[in-house]
């Protein structure tokens, strides 16, 4: 008998045929992205779940009665209650690696946006404002050996470093949980502490998981250390960062400018002083949206349920649920 499925989102109709073929499928039909009330009513006796950036915990798990398995289609997991998911033994699953070079590409488009002020010169040309002799107050400022502090060196965070060493010649440095010795030589990279990180980077890029230890892991003081120039980047989590604190320094001049691509609350709310400043540039949260990459992910998050509900074939366990 084929395993029961209920998949709470929509999917590339190829993957979805994959699944069929392995699977006996129930989908998500809404034209919203599924709350956490309505998965916990729509799941019925499905023994796996698939899902995107919904939270996932005690009401989803408790309802699930038959639920064995959930694969999350993203690399970041934080949707997940990883203590009810252990409470519960039921294992998950995320999409890591085919994303990484997408990511890091997006990281690098903030940075350029931001450094070279892209989204406002484009507005300016459209709105015919464009005057000949541009005026200095335009002028934007160097990504090419300007120095680069990365917060996070997973496998996305090394995908960037890669870039501003190989492609713009940057001074890299790097602040993580533990040291990488091996990453530090094969890159050409330094190790700098949080504080040193963030006094001496032009542009600072944070790239780390949505943990109980980063949360609000940027705030008021950690701004007030950057330097006036600097550029601040954030294609991790919104909740990573203290949002008022961020409008401050970039009001008050703290800091030059910001490239944000997540929020605290997303789809961020079109009234947030964020969106009101020239000196942010505001994507929606795309850092893995290119089509072949979000194909992809969905093939590997579609593998990874069929493998851990069948007991065959690679899974990508989450790391805290790892045996
Ligand atoms: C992920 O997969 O966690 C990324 O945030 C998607 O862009």
């Amino acid at each position: 008998m084929k395993p029961r499925v209920y998949i709470a989102r929509g999917l590339p109709e190829e993957v979805l045929q994959y699944l069929e073929e392995h699977c006996e499928v129930r989908q998500w039909q809404g034209t919203q992205a599924i709350t956490n009330s309505q998965l916990a009513t729509e799941l019925g006796d499905s023994e796996g779940l698939l899902v995107t950036g919904t939270p996932v915990g005690d009401e989803v798990l408790a309802a699930g009665k038959e639920l064995r398995v959930i694969s999350n289609l993203s690399v970041g997991y934080n949707n997940l209650d990883i203590d009810a998911l252990k409470r519960y033994g039921i294992t998950a699953s995320h999409t890591p690696y085919v994303l990484d070079d997408t990511v890091a590409d997006l990281a690098f488009a903030l940075i350029l946006s931001a450094a070279r002020r892209v989204p406002q010169m484009d507005k300016l040309v459209k709105e015919g404002r464009w005057r000949k002799g541009m005026d200095s107050v335009l002028f934007g400022v160097d990504v090419h050996h300007a120095k680069l502090g990365i917060i996070g060196m997973g496998r996305i965070g090394e995908a960037i470093a890669r870039r501003a060493k190989l492609g713009f010649e940057m001074d890299v440095a790097y602040y993580n949980r533990s040291r990488k010795p091996d990453v530090e030589e094969q890159l050409g990279i330094q190790y700098n502490s949080f504080g040193e990180l963030l006094q001496t980077s032009d542009f600072i890029v944070l790239m780390t998981p949505l943990t109980a230890q980063t949360r609000g892991l940027i705030g008021e003081a950690q701004f007030a250390m950057m330097k006036r120039s600097a550029i601040f980047i954030n294609v991790s989590r919104g909740e990573t960062v203290d949002e008022q604190a961020l409008v401050r320094a970039l009001e008050s001049g703290q800091i030059y400018s910001a490239g944000l691509d997540v929020y605290e609350q997303e789809p961020v709310n079109p009234e947030h002083p964020l969106l009101k400043l020239d000196n942010v540039v505001t994507l929606p949260h795309l850092g893995s949206a290119t089509a072949n990459t979000r194909l992809q992910m969905a093939y590997v998050a579609a593998r990874n349920l069929v493998h851990a509900l069948t007991g065959e074939g690679e899974t990508y366990i989450i790391p805290e649920l790892q045996p």
